[in-house]
This record gives structure tokens, C-alpha cells and sequence, in this order.
């Protein structure tokens, strides 16, 4: 018998990081390897988490530690190190010096597995991914960024709430870069089925797209230091799923493009198929005039913060 136990590595043991582990230990998903600059923080971290497994009723190991070898054999690794924002901090503020970690970590691990399947967490998202790409020099179908998955969970919510209805009856579709330009596309939203523009005014929808534009903004103010991590390690462990159990679920997860929506060669948020190889296939829906202008739109704003990201770094 050849049925091998999943392994996902980690890096970055803060807030997002260890949440995502907690999910994964919760699912009982995979083994993990916490890996953190701070050696201290990543062992602490998968000690207290591994004391949780018994409880849980979870077999996973957990290890922590600083050395890039403990991703050796990795199928998935999920890259959430990074500076959070501080109030007032635009995810571009964090450019220059995530961009630098990034790189730090993406070196090592592309010696150490190569293999693996990359998730991207660290902002600004759409940058952070194109540039581990960069580095990784893996194919399309090996790295993806998550934040759709998070940005869908967000409106889906703020839906439920305006309607005080059930989450468990949205579907809904956010693409474009993680970020103010992003495009929740109300056309494409149904509650069990009916079309949301048939529940709620214009008004109303316009007032939960801009709540959902701004949705990691409003923690970020409320929190003073710090941003979300709940939802974020949530969305994260959804597509890990996928792709760990071959689901082949469509999620709205930032992939590099190759002609899919007219664009080619950057990365945004798509629908995306997540299977055992990873993106699976990118889905294209068709949009119409208004929602093409504002996909450009927000492609554009990834590209000028991708040229931004490149001359800082040069
Ligand atoms: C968010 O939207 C931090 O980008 C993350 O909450």
C-alpha cells in the first residue's frame, strides 16, 4: 500500500499561520510543519497545537521550528509571513518589505520542495503571489493566491445579515485583485437559488459591495494593531481541501492568466477549479460591458503595483 499521509508546511507561525494549522489539525487534514523566522513562536506554537489533538480526536503531527528542511516532502505549502496592515496602512504600503521576506522564504523552498503546491496569503496578495512565482518557477497550476475564497466569504456573510437569511443559501462570486478595486459580482449572487437583485434594492447591493471592498479595512480599524485571521486561515484550508481531497471545487482564488478574460501573464482573482494537480482549470463566465471595464480595472491596479513591487526591488 502505497497511501501516503498529506503533509502541508506552513510559514509564518503569527496570527494567520497558526490559525491556518488549527484548521488543518481541526479537519484532520494533513500534517504540518510550522516554520517561522522566530524558532521560539513556530516550536511553541505546534507543541500547544499538538496538546490540542487528542481532544480533537486528530492523528496529525505537528512540528515547529525555524530550518526550511522541516518542508521537506511537502504537497502543499501556505506562505502567510508578512507584516500585517496598521490602521491607515494601504495593502501597498507593505510592498517593499514584504516583497523582501517573500523572497527570503521562496528561495529556500524552492530547493527544498520544488514539488509542492503554493499558497500565497501574505499582502498585498495579487504582488506577493506574481513575485513567488517569480522565484518558485513552478508552473500555473503550483501557485495560487488566496483571497477571492475570502472576499466571497465576506459578502456572502454581510448577505446573510442584511437579509437575515442563512449563509448556508449564498452563492456568490468575488473576482479581481485583492484589493479596493476588487468586483463582487452581485449578477452572479443567488440566495437558494434566487437572484440576490430580486431580495435587495440597488442601493442596498451597492452599499454590501463597497462594505465587502473594504471588509479587511473595517478589522483593521477595529482591531488598532493587526488584521483578520479567521476568515483568512478558513479560506485557506477550503482550497487546501480541494486540492488535498481532489474535490475539484470552484473557488475564486488569484491565478496567473493566459488569456483567460483577455488578459495574459498576471495574476488576479478567477474562478478556479482546485483538484490533486493543483489549478485545475481556470473558468471563465461572461461578463458583461460593465463588469469587463471594472475586471480591467482592477487587473490594471494589479499590474502598476506588480511595476511598483519590481522598481522598488531593483
Ligand atoms: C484581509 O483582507 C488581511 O488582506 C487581508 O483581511
Amino acid at each position: 500500500m502505497s497511501h501516503k499521509r498529506k503533509k502541508v508546511t506552513v510559514v509564518g507561525s503569527g496570527f494567520v499561520g497558526s490559525s491556518c494549522a488549527t484548521w488543518i489539525l481541526a479537519r484532520d487534514l494533513a500534517d504540518v510543519s510550522l516554520i517561522d523566522i522566530n524558532e521560539g513562536l513556530a516550536k511553541g506554537r505546534a507543541l500547544d497545537l499538538f496538546s490540542a489533538s487528542p481532544a480533537l480526536n486528530s492523528n496529525i503531527n505537528l512540528k515547529g521550528g525555524s530550518d526550511y528542511s522541516l518542508a521537506e516532502d511537502s504537497d502543499a505549502v501556505v506562505i502567510t509571513a508578512g507584516l500585517a496592515r496598521k490602521p491607515g496602512m494601504s495593502r501597498s504600503d507593505l510592498l517593499l518589505k514584504n516583497s523582501q521576506i517573500m523572497k527570503s522564504i521562496c528561495h529556500p523552498l524552492k530547493e527544498i520542495c520544488p514539488q509542492a503546491i503554493f499558497i500565497i496569503v501574505s499582502n498585498p496578495l495579487d504582488a506577493m503571489v506574481s513575485l513567488a512565482h517569480d522565484i518558485l518557477s513552478v508552473s500555473r497550476e503550483k501557485i495560487l493566491g488566496m483571497a477571492g475564497v475570502l472576499d466571497t466569504a465576506r459578502f456572502k456573510a454581510f448577505v446573510a445579515e442584511k437579509l437575515n437569511c442563512s449563509v448556508k443559501d449564498i452563492s456568490a462570486l468575488v473576482l479581481g485583485g485583492h484589493g479596493d478595486s476588487m468586483l463582487p459580482l452581485i449578477r452572479y449572487a443567488t440566495v437558494g437559488g434566487v437572484p440576490l437583485s430580486v431580495l435587495m434594492s440597488e442601493k442596498n447591493q451597492e452599499v454590501l459591495i463597497e462594505r465587502t471592498k473594504k471588509g479587511g479595512g473595517e478589522i483593521v480599524s477595529l482591531l488598532k494593531t493587526g488584521s483578520a485571521h479567521y476568515a483568512p486561515a478558513v479560506g485557506v484550508v477550503e482550497m487546501l481541501e480541494s486540492i488535498l481531497k481532489d474535490q475539484k471545487r470552484i473557488l475564486p482564488c488569484s491565478a496567473l492568466l493566459k488569456g483567460e478574460y483577455g488578459e495574459k501573464d498576471v495574476f488576479v482573482g478567477v474562478p478556479c477549479q482546485l483538484g490533486g494537480k493543483g489549478l485545475e482549470k481556470v473558468v471563465e463566465i461572461p461578463l458583461n460591458t460593465e463588469e469587463q471595464k471594472l475586471f480591467q480595472n482592477s487587473v490594471q491596479s494589479v499590474k502598476s503595483l506588480i511595476k511598483e513591487m519590481k522598481e522598488l526591488l531593483n
